[in-house]
């Protein structure tokens, strides 16, 4: 009497079966094969049926009522799994809540960008820009420019000397340069007048860090040379490069001053850009900034590059860009610039 049980027990395993694998299934395509499977004409479901009409009386029914049972609940799984299946999003799963993944974007360095502002209003007022050589004659760094060996003035720049012999020793030892003036002398020994140039370019001096001091910085020179250039031009136009460079309301003030290159020389101010000219920190209470410094060029300049002092007139101005970049963007330490802490960086 154990047969008739066994239809039983066998559909109890099938469905068994059937929800594991309907379950597992990835797509409708393994769907279809598992309804041919447990539901098909060559089914075991199929087989159990034509063994009803041999069963005992009582057993048919029970048989027959379970084997619906078993057909109704695949179906309805098959049906389940295909509505999930539909609506399952396609391509590998998706965590929403890992991190997103960045692509760092590049930037321009403040010093880069700045020399860019500076670079861009003076070559729209005509000025053409001009590179010379880190390693420089002292003729062009010093004795060219009216200071002369021994000269007090020499000590106002500390200079790295390199050690290397000079190549040509009639121009003096070789250095680093000190300031961007020496480009000044290479185009007018090369050039005739009139004369128009800017020079950007890395310079260095042996000062001990701090926040206000880098024993290499950038600067920026402008020259202009014609036979009638006079101190109201460079006053124009610097006037105007400030008001560009700071805004259209920059108050800027002239200081007479000492250069061995410029005759007159001035040091330019712009009122403070952190108080207006009240007084503060960033000021030292002064209520004006230095930006930078120029002058008439000096006849002993003219005479050095083979110009005739009288025939022509020039102004030269020279600013330093690390400076510009600190006041523009309330930067109050250099060495920032120089460490490339991409937390900083990533603020311009
Ligand atoms: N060369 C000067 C310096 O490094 C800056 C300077 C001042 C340049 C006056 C000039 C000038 O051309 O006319 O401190």
């Amino acid at each position: 009497m154990s047969e008739p049980a066994a239809p039983l027990q066998e559909l109890e395993q099938l469905l068994a079966d059937a929800t594991g694998a309907i379950a597992q299934a990835q797509s409708a395509g393994q769907l279809e094969p598992l309804r041919v499977k447990f539901l098909g004409r060559k089914s075991r479901l199929a087989e159990i049926m034509k063994l009803i009409p041999r069963a005992s009386p009582e057993e048919r029914g029970e048989i027959g009522k379970r084997a619906n049972q078993f057909k109704a609940a695949v179906e309805s799984q098959l049906r389940e799994r295909t509505v999930a299946l539909a609506q399952r999003p396609t391509g590998p799963g998706i965590d929403v809540t890992l991190p997103g993944i960045t692509t760092p974007q590049g930037r321009l360095h403040p010093i880069t960008s700045t020399l860019g502002s500076i670079l861009g209003l003076l070559t729209a007022m005509g000025f053409e820009t001009i590179e010379g050589p880190e390693l420089e004659y002292e003729r062009y760094n010093f004795d060219a420019l009216n200071i002369p060996r021994d000269h007090p003035s020499r000590e106002s720049f500390d200079t790295f000397f390199v050690d290397t012999p000079s190549p040509e020793p009639k121009k003096g030892r070789l250095l680093l340069r000190s300031h961007t003036s020496p480009v000044q002398v290479r185009v007018m020994e090369q050039r005739k007048p009139p004369l128009r140039i800017v020079v950007p370019g890395k310079v260095y001096r042996p000062d001990p860090l701090d926040p206000s001091h880098s024993f290499m910085f950038h600067q920026v020179e402008g020259l202009m040379v014609d036979d009638r250039t006079s101190f109201a031009d460079l006053k124009g136009v610097l006037d105007e490069f400030l008001r560009a460079l700071f805004g259209a309301n920059t108050k800027t003030r002239f200081r007479p001053h000492f250069f061995p290159f410029t005759e007159p020389s001035a040091e330019v101010d712009i009122a403070c850009t952190s108080c207006s000219g009240v007084g503060c920190s960033t000021c030292g209470r002064k209520g004006w900034l230095e930006i930078m410094g120029c002058g008439m060029v000096h006849p002993n300049v003219f005479r050095a590059v083979g110009y005739d002092p009288e025939r022509v007139q020039g102004f030269a101005f020279g600013m330093g860009v690390e400076r510009i970049a600190m006041l523009k963007h309330g930067v109050t330490d250099i060495r920032l610039f120089f460490e490339n802490d991409l937390r900083f960086l990533g603020q311009f």
